[in-house]
């Protein structure tokens, strides 16, 4: 007789099932008459690299309204998802670098599951959100931030609205299934699903996966879409036959700032083509070939970027 999965199988899969059926019930084209045409800011755009996170620690609502507070256009964030189904903010995979987890939980780390690092880490994949919020988030950075928490996705959003827009980067999206409509519903949620929804918060969404975007695109979103790609990718996306793919299911990039000395002809093409450029990442405490991260950032504005992806917005030129 064959064997009956286990009730825990069951309920990952019923949550999965859930997660996916949430996709946000009116993704059909926006009519032309509603689409405004201040659905962007106008550039050059100041986008703040998880928050002002030369400032404050990264991904959380401290840095997010010192960024949006520095003048920066948008608020880049990382989005992931809890063990139990909460669309979160945090860069890496594992907890294990921006919170005390392992002190509030010196049990629960693992080494990878694919067997890519013996190393045991405490995956974000392994906690709830009530467990996520027990988290110290601020006290790796500065004892003056101890307290702060990894912020939900929701939280986000509300403390954002009306102060600058989100470009919000699916973080990892192939170990979250379902987590593109899972996003598009909380937006929706918030009245943010659909391009110049509201000026003073508009929406970028971005990825390295590249699948995501495709699907994003597949289900109808109409919000600006980013192909995100390091320098290693740029043979692939600044060639002529990776912008014309690109521009059949995305409609920008954010590449790697080195690909502009290696790859300008594919910088050119994509301005020309009107494919909005968002190079990453400027950071002051790291400047490659410049006086200062201000000159960086400004070369590349000068030539062509729409914005420039920071952590010290307030040195955007
Ligand atoms: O927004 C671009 C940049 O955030 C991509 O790299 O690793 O900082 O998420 P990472
Ligand atoms: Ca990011």
């Amino acid at each position: 007789m064959p064997k009956l999965p286990s009730a825990a199988v069951v309920c990952a899969a019923l949550l999965l099932f859930c997660l996916g059926a949430c996709a946000p019930a009116s993704l059909e084209p926006v009519p032309e008459e509603e689409v405004r045409e201040d659905r962007v800011p106008v550039p050059p755009w100041t986008i703040a690299h998880r928050g002002a996170s030369a400032y404050a620690p990264e991904n959380t609502i401290p840095a997010f309204l010192l960024g949006a507070d520095q003048g920066a256009a948008f608020i880049e964030i990382d989005l992931q998802r809890t063990k139990d189904g909460q669309l979160v903010v945090l860069h890496d995979l594992t907890l294990d670098r921006t919170t005390n987890v392992e002190d509030v939980f010196p049990d629960r780390s693992r080494p990878a599951a694919d067997g890519s690092d013996p190393e045991p880490h405490w995956w974000l994949e392994d906690f709830t959100f009530d467990e996520v919020r027990q988290l110290d988030a601020g006290s790796w950075f500065d004892a003056k931030f101890a307290g702060t928490r990894i912020p939900s996705f929701d939280e986000v959003i509300t403390a954002l609205r009306g102060r600058s827009g989100i470009f919000i980067e699916l973080k990892s999206p192939e170990r979250y299934p379902g987590i593109e409509a899972g996003m598009m519903a909380v937006l929706e949620r918030h009245g943010l699903h659909r391009p110049g929804a509201d000026p003073a918060t508009p929406i970028v969404i971005q990825s390295f996966h590249v699948p995501s975007i495709e699907r994003l695109s597949a289900m109808g979103v109409q919000l600006p879409l980013h192909v995100l790609f390091s320098a290693r990718d740029a043979d692939r996306w600044l060639s002529e036959d990776g912008l014309q793919q690109i521009r059949g299911f995305a409609t920008g990039i954010s590449p790697e700032k080195p690909t502009l000395a290696s790859h300008g002809d594919g910088w050119r093409r994509a301005i020309e083509l009107g494919l909005p450029v968002t190079p990453w990442t400027f950071r002051a405490s790291r400047v490659d070939g410049f006086d200062s991260v201000t000159d960086e950032m400004r070369h590349y504005l000068e030539a062509g970027a729409t914005g420039v992806i920071t952590d010290n917005p307030d040195l955007a030129p």
